[in-house]
């Protein structure tokens, strides 16, 4: 074998290691062997078209953007190349730019339902909402994931009541934290100031309710709540259990040391089948994902005692809302306190408070949070 036929296969091997690291969620590694793939091979497109894929996992925008470059230098019609491109673009902030290079992708497929998905997010986030619809039925007519684009058109007031989604899709929320993981904290916390974590738990503090003995944290996340209602469980024998969809969430929180159980599961399917019963369940920043309280209240019946708390926050819906809950465009519901307090009382719970305060940023702008304390009689 010559040294060029040699260098060629380990090209090639390296190729299609990082292409299972892709699948197996290994993106730093993929990254890893599709570099060294192309210092094997330059220039390769299906391997660059790779990389850039894994850059943009990676939240590598800036370098999915330049290898992008390079293909369109090589090939200026790769139809992948533009739909990264488009993305990368979305992922730096450059809205305008990520339109055009979507706009390129469609000139060069009109079929491609994903890219019309993701034009319409963009267009959804500068807030042009008719347009971004139109780019959701055209992404549902071609055949882009249903359950997804059916909730995109619902959050940009284009869909009737009756399609309108009761909760955000799993597969949306697994993706969004799945990817957000390992900058939620510091962006959250840091840059939009996320402090719903503190404000609940504060509030409980101070209505005196502590020692509890046994604490459920739906939607735990990285484990923010964690810490908080640490003291106020009793000393010795009493448990903070944690649930959440995401398993790089659950992986920080479990970092933490403060969980006795952590599980990766739904809140209403997992408050359906648990066994243990708590006298306090707590929800920070949750139920911005979850529209239809109704089976939350159902299933949480089993599962709190007499006397125990239920405290959560929400975003406070608008005065236009008529119907309790509403998809917003940025994707989370919102809920008036009415719906909140009147399903409470079907279900057995007296309000023992409600405070509003800001749940963190959006644009610079606080967001108005509800932040609801309930006690089963
Ligand atoms: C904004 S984060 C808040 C996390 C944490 N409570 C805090 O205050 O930092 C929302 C979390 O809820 C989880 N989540 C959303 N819907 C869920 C569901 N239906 N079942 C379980 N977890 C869910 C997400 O995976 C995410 O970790």
């Amino acid at each position: 074998m010559s040294d060029t036929d040699d260098r060629f296969e380990h090209a090639k091997a390296l190729f299609f290691e990082g292409l299972a690291s892709f699948e197996a969620g290994r993106f730093a590694d993929a990254q890893t062997q599709f570099l060294a793939s192309l210092e094997r091979v330059p220039a390769r497109v299906s391997t660059l078209i790779n990389l850039a894929g894994t850059q943009l996992k990676l939240a590598r925008a800036a370098d999915a953007l330049r290898t992008t470059d390079q293909i369109l230098t090589l090939e200026p019609d790769n139809l992948d190349a533009w739909f990264h491109r488009g993305n990368a673009l979305a992922q730096l902030g450059r809205p305008e730019e990520a339109l055009a290079a979507f706009e390129r992708t469609l000139a060069l497929d009109p079929a491609l339902g994903a890219a019309w998905s993701h034009r319409g997010g963009i267009l959804r986030e500068m807030n042009r909402l008719d347009e971004a619809a139109e780019c959701f039925r055209q992404a549902l007519a071609y055949g882009a994931d249903a359950e997804l684009n059916g909730y995109y058109l619902a959050a940009v007031g284009a869909a009737s009541a009756k399609d309108s989604p009761a909760t955000a899709p799993r597969q949306y929320v697994q993706a969004l934290f799945d990817d957000y993981a390992g900058q939620f904290d510091a962006h959250l916390v840091g840059v939009l100031k996320y402090q719903a974590h503190e404000v609940l738990v504060r509030h409980l503090a101070a209505l005196g309710h502590a020692p509890f003995a046994s604490a459920l944290d739906l939607g735990c996340g990285t484990g923010l709540c964690g810490p908080l209602v640490k003291p106020l469980l009793a000393p010795g024998a009493a448990r903070l259990v944690g649930v959440d969809l995401s398993a790089p969430m659950l992986e920080r929180a479990r970092a933490l040391g403060v969980y006795d159980e952590l599980l990766q599961a739904d809140i209403v399917e997992h408050l359906r089948r648990t066994g243990p019963r708590h006298d306090l369940v707590l929800a920070a920043d949750v139920f911005i994902y979850v529209g239809d309280m109704a089976p939350v209240f159902d299933a949480l019946d089993r599962v709190i005692d007499s006397g125990g708390v239920f405290c959560l926050s929400a975003e406070l819906a608008g005065p236009t809302c008529t119907t309790g809950f509403e998809l917003q465009p940025s994707l989370r519901y919102a809920h008036t306190p009415e719906y909140l307090l009147a399903l409470a009382a079907q279900h057995g719970f007296e309000a023992l408070l409600m405070k509003r305060e800001p749940i963190r940023k959006d644009q610079r702008e606080p967001i108005d949070g509800l932040f609801v304390y309930l006690r089963k009689r």
